[in-house]
């Protein structure tokens, strides 16, 4: 058969809520034109993010109530630290509430001021965790990640020279550790393919510096590399993620992405010293060992999740839909980066919106209109969120896995072309009040008056 279909079928359904295009103007100016501020009860198809918005499975609900949760010693966690060794091969495993908490431990450990973690591209926590400690977080992604229009595989991936160089320029001594991010969230969503990994790990490995994966969507990656990366056709998804997992020292992770866990993540070495360091950090705010923050029955869902995600039917579909609604859009003339990712499509809205000056916030006009025009919630990935290191002006539709289906899909279609019609009408935004951090969460936003044409 060649229609690929949803791989489950639905036992108990959530319903989805209307509001009207007036209620929806009030919503927005309430909120600043803010989407983070707004209700999601307002929202009918919420693609904000694809982190913890995933539904589970009737075994990982099953599995919830075999929850222990003992204090210490609780068979959920070795189930869960069964799955999670099984997986990645590494020695120690560290459960936290979630990614951050694994990046706030490490990098609080191996960072210190005046040090540099390169990555292919930081995400917005791992970026702002690294600086916390008074590191620079540096981003390295290959010269192919800067054209959104170029369709080449494999464009999450580092640039090996560039990272050459840095290690030659700053030193061996200023690298605590090299991060490599699976996929690239903040640069479109890209996988990263193995040969690179391996260049990165010789690189590495040469110099001493511990190679690093942020893993949080290792099974989409694993399915980019089985699909376009020659000879890994035959391997199966777990037989490539475990090759990934081989090639690091260690990683960050967040069970609320790949592991269809609603909340949740891990911090993984094979270095007993840093473990034993960073289980004494996770005592003083996450929780004991066995636990790190987190119920039984949540490390249960994520040891079930981890093998759940790496069913090929599941990844084929997974990728397939992202791709429908990618290509449905940009057949039609809306610019997105190319090819389609993993977890999301993002919209170039710098490109899409060419009227509108960066200063003025394309992406989060797009994601306004989105709103206003189909009760779509989205992200903007610009320089609201990164201010002046921001690569590009894009406008992120992040796909909740197993959530919709194809009709839902196919909305989110109709509308976004109806708004690419009518784009020379959208205006952009100016700030009218942000905090010094992470603005994107609360800051509040003004339309810019119309621009005058001259006559
Ligand atoms: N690393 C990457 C690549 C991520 O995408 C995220 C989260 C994290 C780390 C942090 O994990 O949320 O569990 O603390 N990304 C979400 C997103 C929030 O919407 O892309 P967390």
């Amino acid at each position: 058969m060649q229609t690929i279909i949803e791989p489950f079928r639905i036992k108990s359904v959530e319903p989805l809520r209307w509001t009207t295009r007036e209620r929806r103007e009030e919503l927005l100016k309430a909120a600043g034109y803010n989407l983070f501020k707004l209700r999601a009860g307002d929202i009918l198809i919420d693609l904000l993010t694809d982190s913890g918005t995933s539904a589970m499975s009737t075994e990982q609900w099953a599995a919830m109530m075999r929850g222990d949760e003992s204090y210490a010693g609780s068979e959920s966690f070795y189930r869960f630290e069964h799955a999670v060794k099984d997986l990645t091969g590494f020695q120690h495993v560290i459960p936290t509430h979630q990614g951050r908490a694994a990046e706030r431990i490490l990098f609080s450990i191996l960072c210190k001021p005046g040090d540099i973690v390169p990555n292919n591209t930081h995400f917005d926590t791992t970026r702002a965790n690294i600086e916390f400690n008074g590191a620079t977080a540096v981003n390295l992604p290959v010269p192919a990640a800067s054209d959104t229009q170029a369709r080449l595989p494999f464009k999450g991936n580092m640039d090996v020279y560039a990272l050459e160089r840095l290690i030659e320029n700053e030193g061996v001594d200023r690298i605590p550790l090299v991060m490599i991010t699976i996929t690239n969230n903040s640069g479109g969503g890209q996988p990263v393919s193995m040969a690179n990994l391996e260049a990165i790990r010789r690189v590495t490995a040469q110099r001493g510096i511990p190679l690093y994966l942020d893993a949080c969507r290792f099974a989409e990656n694993a399915w980019f590399i089985k699909r376009d990366e020659p000879g890994y056709e035959r391997l199966s998804p777990r037989e490539i993620a475990c090759k990934m997992f081989s090639l690091a020292d260690g990683c960050t992770f967040s069970a609320k992405k790949d592991a269809f866990a609603n909340i949740g993540g891990f911090l993984c070495t094979n270095n007993p010293r840093l473990a034993e360091q960073e289980t004494n950090l996770l005592i003083l705010t996450e929780g004991f060992p066995t636990y790190g923050g987190l119920a039984g029955r949540d490390l249960e869902a994520i040891a079930v999740g981890l093998e759940e995600v790496l069913q090929p039917e599941y990844l084929e579909y997974r990728i397939a839909s992202t791709a429908y609604l990618g290509r449905h859009i940009a057949d039609h003339g809306v610019p997105i980066v190319e090819p389609p990712g993993g977890h999301a499509i993002y919209i170039d809205a710098g490109r899409m919106l060419s009227h509108i000056p960066r200063e003025q916030y394309p992406g989060q006009a797009l994601a306004v209109e989105l709103y206003r025009h189909a009760g779509i919630r989205s992200v903007e990935i610009g320089s609201v969120m990164f201010g002046k290191t921001a690569m590009h002006e894009l406008l992120r539709l992040a796909i909740p896995r197993r959530v919709y289906t194809q009709s839902h899909i196919d909305y989110l279609v109709e509308a976004i072309l109806e708004v690419n019609e009518r784009r020379h009408e959208i205006r952009g935004f100016e700030i009218e009040s942000e905090p010094e951090f992470l603005r994107h969460f609360s800051a509040r936003f003004r339309p810019c008056p119309p621009v005058m044409h001259p006559a």
